[in-house]
């Protein structure tokens, strides 16, 4: 890395930054704590070291990129913060609490929501049906999707919020259509807008324009900036796509072979030599 000094000043100035709106904005950010904070988390599948003491932060309301090479860890490290895989060694804290021992569906309801890099959704549902069945999962103990699914007819209420949601991520006309009889383009879509149901503090993309073209890789860096600027919800985003990072985020973060290697402003974490020689060792 050039100047790691540089990057912890160029991140820790944008943290609190964007701390300052969040708290202006309502939000209930523990004072001196960032929203997320990852220390030293470290991963081994098998002879694979994963991750190896990777620390990273994000502040509420931040809007932060996660890249590097393919099998940087980037994914790992989501499934770390998410709760499906439990690190070797570190630890992750959320909104001031340590993570250790907490479930995935624990996490989503203290306000960590995700999107996936293989989309995860039902293909018999609608864009609405998987809203609806997102916010009811955020109310219901643990219960599983399908059970969720047949309780019952939602209120009206419950419908009106789901549409609206629908609507925020641009799928109003495509609302009651099984997301099997939609793009891919439009399925991402259905993601977010399912990850938004939850009233996330934090969302976690994976990859969110993986299989788009130019013109809807466009429409999600605008609107996950519209998520973050509006909602005040924290974005942790990895993504090849280094023009999307640049619209969506204010700070962003690489990983190489489970290392941070580099952590500030975009324009100063492109221009380094490391940043530049981890991308260009192997395809990206
Ligand atoms: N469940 C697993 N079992 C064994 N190895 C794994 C597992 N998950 C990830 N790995 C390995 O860990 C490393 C990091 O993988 P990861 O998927 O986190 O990378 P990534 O940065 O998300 O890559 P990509 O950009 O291709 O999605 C890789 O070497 C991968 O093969
Ligand atoms: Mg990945």
């Amino acid at each position: 890395m050039g100047d790691p000094a540089a990057g912890e000043r160029a991140g820790s100035g944008e943290q609190s930054a964007a701390g300052e709106r969040a708290t202006a904005g309502g939000g209930t950010a523990v004072a001196g704590e960032p929203l997320l904070a990852v220390a030293d988390v470290s991963i081994a599948f098998g002879g694979v070291q994963a991750l190896a003491g990777v620390s990273l932060a994000v502040a509420a309301g931040e809007a932060v990129g996660l890249v590097g090479p393919n099998g940087a860890g980037k994914t790992t490290l989501f499934e770390c913060i998410g709760g499906r895989l439990r690190p070797d060694g570190g630890s992750v804290r959320f909104a001031g609490a340590d993570l250790a021992g907490v479930p995935a569906h624990r996490r989503s309801r203290l306000g960590i929501a995700r999107t996936f890099q293989r989309v995860e959704v039902f293909p018999e549902l609608t864009p609405v049906e998987h809203v609806l069945v997102a916010a009811r999962a955020r109310q219901g103990g643990g219960m599983l999707w399908r059970d969720l699914v047949r309780r019952g007819t939602p209120r009206p209420d419950e419908v009106e919020q789901a549409r609206a949601l629908v609507g925020m991520v641009g799928l109003a006309d495509a609302a009651d259509v099984p997301v099997a009889a939609l793009g891919l383009g439009h399925t991402r879509l259905v993601e977010l807008a399912r990850a938004l149901a939850s009233s996330p503090r934090l969302l976690l993309a994976d990859e969110p324009s993986s299989g788009l073209d130019t013109t809807e890789t466009a429409v999600i860096a605008a609107l996950l900036r519209r998520i973050q600027r509006e909602r005040g919800v924290a974005v942790l985003l990895v993504e090849h796509d280094l023009a999307l990072v640049r619209r969506a985020v204010d700070r962003v973060v690489v990983l190489d072979s489970g290392h941070v290697i580099a952590d500030g402003p975009f324009a100063l974490v492109v221009a380094d030599p490391a940043v530049r020689r981890a991308y260009l060792g192997r395809s990206a």
